[in-house]
């Protein structure tokens, strides 16, 4: 039974993050579902606050109740375990340089534990030198990774980019929370 923060940014993979909330909920996790801006775009905050039983947070300046100190605060508090997925190529660049310009961004830098993320995107934007020099980076800095996979991209080209599935990020996740 663990707590764990799960990010969703603005990728098309955003729709499967709700099974990866959903296995969560069913292992016995309590999950915070933390949303950016972008991400609303691809799948609504009803879907995480039903499947998690809790409200979902995305801003970081809009007083959210509960939350006196502000969420990039108490929301790392007693967290086992950060997930992001889908991490779009945007979030990479902006953790691998220490941004802090919204809610999510900001919890990356917060968090003190296991961060996991699960890249998504484009075969195009995943081949850029400047996405693996981001990649490079972190894994440098000690975040941990999973996926992308070869195959369908929403783009209609095959190649590498595609989320990792969600069964495959769940056992990601289970694998780190046994390792603590
Ligand atoms: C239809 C559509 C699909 C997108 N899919 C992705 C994606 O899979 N991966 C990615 O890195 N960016 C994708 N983007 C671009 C991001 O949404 C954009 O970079 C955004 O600024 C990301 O914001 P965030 O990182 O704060 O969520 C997509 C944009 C559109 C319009």
């Amino acid at each position: 039974m663990a707590s764990i923060l799960l990010g969703i940014t603005g990728g098309i993979a955003a729709y499967k993050s709700a099974e990866i909330a959903s296995l969560m909920v069913k292992a016995g996790h309590s999950v915070q579902t933390v949303m950016t801006e972008s991400a609303f775009e691809f799948i609504g905050p009803a879907t995480f606050a039903a499947l998690t039983a809790k409200p979902v947070v995305s801003s970081l300046f809009e007083s959210t109740p509960g939350y006196p100190l502000g969420a990039h605060i108490e929301l790392v508090e007693k967290v086992d375990l950060f997930c992001i997925a889908p991490t779009t190529a945007n979030l990479l660049a902006k953790i691998s340089h220490g941004l802090a310009d919204d809610l999510l961004s900001t919890l990356c830098l917060t968090y003190t534990g296991k961060l996991l993320l699960a890249p998504a995107m484009n075969c195009e934007m995943w081949e850029k030198r400047v996405v693996q020099r981001n990649i490079a980076q972190l894994k440098e800095d000690g975040y941990y990774f999973v996926g992308p996979e070869d195959g369908w991209l929403s783009c209609r080209k095959t190649g590498t980019g595609r989320m990792a599935e969600p069964a495959t990020v769940f056992k990601a996740v289970t694998d780190l929370l046994t390792q603590q």
